[in-house]
């Protein structure tokens, strides 16, 4: 990898993790979601990235995939215990975080259990590592700190202007036998819980992403389409943004352009057997000495 490119994933880890740090301060009880989802997007921008995908906030059995809508009122509760996952981009070089913040001080053990999990397994990280070991460090950690891992998530690589690339980075050992190759960017993300350890699908999540670019008749949806084609290419985007753009008019072009099988609506992700969730994340460029793009300084 040349130094500009390097350079480039380094600089949106160290957005990403000053947006997520930020939202991460500022989530508090009566607070709303939407005020977090918004103020660390804006950070993102203001630092001279753009988001990677829109602000992800997922309380208690609610694993993953949640942004609010527009205009949304719904308010952090005391004891939530809240997944915020971020990301930046700058050109297509992503970076992608997350962090847990238990509201009540409920769960310190559950909430060490992902963070200690993705530590523990970013020690090991190498060229020539083979996937499944990741997993298995994962796995270990988590059952250490008395939680399960959720085994149907995992973590991803990571390419330009695609955030989940393989190969993916298991919760556990999945027998993967590939192995890290050097200047490969992952992003490792344990989820860990006191239930059974597996999600399904939920209802609609707010994000979207275009799933096959084809001419469409009306005026609105043609405008939707091109305005997101353009400013968010193949990474995922928030219905939040489009009506933000175009109004209330945005639903309308939404809504035709996802039944056209244009878009995919991401399902939310909750945890079958309805219990807590906590999850952690960091992005690394894997070499002999591996860097973690999103580490704050
Ligand atoms: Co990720």
């Amino acid at each position: 990898m040349d130094k500009e490119t390097e350079k480039k994933w380094i600089e949106a880890g160290r957005i990403g993790s000053a947006a997520l740090h930020l939202g991460a301060r500022l989530i508090k009880p009566g607070i709303k979601l939407v005020e977090i989802a918004e103020k660390v997007e804006q950070k993102i921008i203001e630092m001279g990235c753009k988001p990677a995908f829109p602000c992800n906030i997922s309380r208690n059995d609610l694993a993953a995939h949640y942004t609010p809508p527009h205009n949304d009122r719904e308010i952090f509760e005391e004891g939530d215990i809240v997944k915020l996952d971020v990301g930046a981009h700058i050109d297509g070089h992503i970076s992608d975080n997350a962090t847990t913040i238990d509201l009540g001080n409920n769960y310190p053990k559950l909430v060490k259990a992902s963070r200690e999990a993705v530590n523990n397994a970013i020690k090991i990280l190498k060229p020539g590592l083979e996937i499944r070991e990741i997993g298995k460090v994962i796995y270990q950690t988590i059952i250490d700190n008395d939680a399960y891992p959720i085994t149907n998530l995992s973590g991803h690589g990571i390419d330009i202007y695609k955030q989940h690339a393989v190969p993916g980075i298991p919760n556990y050992d999945n027998k993967n036998e590939n192995t890290l190759k050097e200047d490969q960017v992952i992003a490792i993300e344990p989820f860990a819980t006191l239930g059974n350890g597996s999600v399904g699908e939920g209802a609609p999540s707010g994000i979207y992403k275009i799933e096959t670019l084809r001419p469409v008749r009306s005026d609105i949806a043609r405008q939707v389409l091109k305005f997101i084609s353009e400013e968010y290419k193949t990474l995922p985007f928030a219905k939040r943004w489009v009506v933000k753009k175009f109004g209330s008019k945005g639903n309308l072009g939404m809504a035709l352009l996802e039944r056209e099988g244009i878009l995919y609506s991401y399902p939310q992700l909750p945890e079958l057997s309805k219990s807590i969730v906590s999850q952690a994340e960091h992005t690394i460029i894997i070499k002999d000495k591996p860097i973690v793009t999103t580490i704050s300084d």
